[in-house]
């Protein structure tokens, strides 16, 4: 039988993987065989997911993705010590609840810098000459809110939205060089923000649309899997939709 989820020896770099959706992927990744490259931030924090994923051939890059100049520097030292990759999954983000009314530029600028800014800069300096391999997938993690935001995401929907129209273009212009570009519109996912406030006794009122319940960090990381294996090679220029029904 062929293992259609395998991903021996693919180089997958995953980033805001020092918690949530991105550890639990970059955790799975490892587990099918790829040598995953992690970013983000926090090195103690990117260190623990290290020492959690298996195989040997796993790196982390410690690097601030709303600082373009920085991804430039962080694509290079990737491509010079690890090599040319064959996957992307790009799950670091922030949020920013707040009112239409108090959301002025530099909120949306912020916003836009680590959520869109960066996922678009990755692809740019990826998809060079000698830094992606041939059949290279590359994934955003977008959001349910880009489909149907709710009370205070306009910032994080409309980056969110940037995501996804973004895929368009780019898999009709990388689409020659062997290269996939997609977004996921994940719905509510169970990750350590989503569970404080709910032992803080928040109430999540997407929870009532969400039939199906809230999402586990696995069901997320089972998605973005399939969609750098080769299982899904003819996926491309798509946002899929993993909610639990909240936008049906
Ligand atoms: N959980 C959900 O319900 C849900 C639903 C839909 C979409 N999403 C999306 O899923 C992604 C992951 O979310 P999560 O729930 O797993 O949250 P999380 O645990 O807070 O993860 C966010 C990750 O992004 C990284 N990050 C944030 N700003 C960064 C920056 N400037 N440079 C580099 N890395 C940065 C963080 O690492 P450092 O702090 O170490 O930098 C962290 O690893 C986000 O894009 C989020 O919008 C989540």
């Amino acid at each position: 039988m062929i293992d259609i989820f395998a991903l021996t020896d693919k180089h997958i770099v995953v980033t805001g993987a020092s918690s949530g959706i991105g550890k639990e992927t970059a955790m799975l990744l490892s587990k099918l065989g790829a040598n995953v490259t992690i970013v983000a931030r926090r090195e103690d924090a990117l260190k623990e997911t290290l020492e959690a994923m298996d195989g040997s051939e796993n790196h982390m890059f410690s690097c601030d993705l709303s600082e373009s100049d920085g991804i430039a520097q962080l694509v290079s030292e990737i491509v010079k010590s690890v090599g040319p990759v064959d996957g992307l999954i790009h799950c670091a983000g922030i949020g920013a609840n707040m009112p239409i009314a108090l959301t002025k530029t530099a909120t949306i600028d912020s916003v836009m810098k680590t959520n869109f800014y960066s996922f678009a800069e990755l692809i740019r300096l990826f998809s060079k000459k000698k830094n992606f391999n041939s059949g290279a997938s590359f994934v955003g993690v977008s959001s349910v809110a880009s489909i149907r935001g709710d009370k205070t995401q306009g910032a994080y929907a409309a980056s969110k939205a940037a995501m996804n129209a973004y895929v368009h273009p780019a898999a009709k212009e990388l689409a020659d060089k062997g290269i996939r570009v997609n977004t996921v519109a994940f719905g509510a996912i169970k990750t350590e923000a989503l569970t404080k406030f709910l032992e803080s006794g928040g109430q999540d009122a997407a929870l009532k649309d969400q039939y199906l319940g809230y999402g586990e960090p696995s069901d997320a990381a089972n998605l973005l899997a399939f969609l750098v294996s080769d299982a899904s090679r003819l996926i491309t220029g798509s946002t899929l939709v993993c909610d639990g029904g909240y936008t049906s």
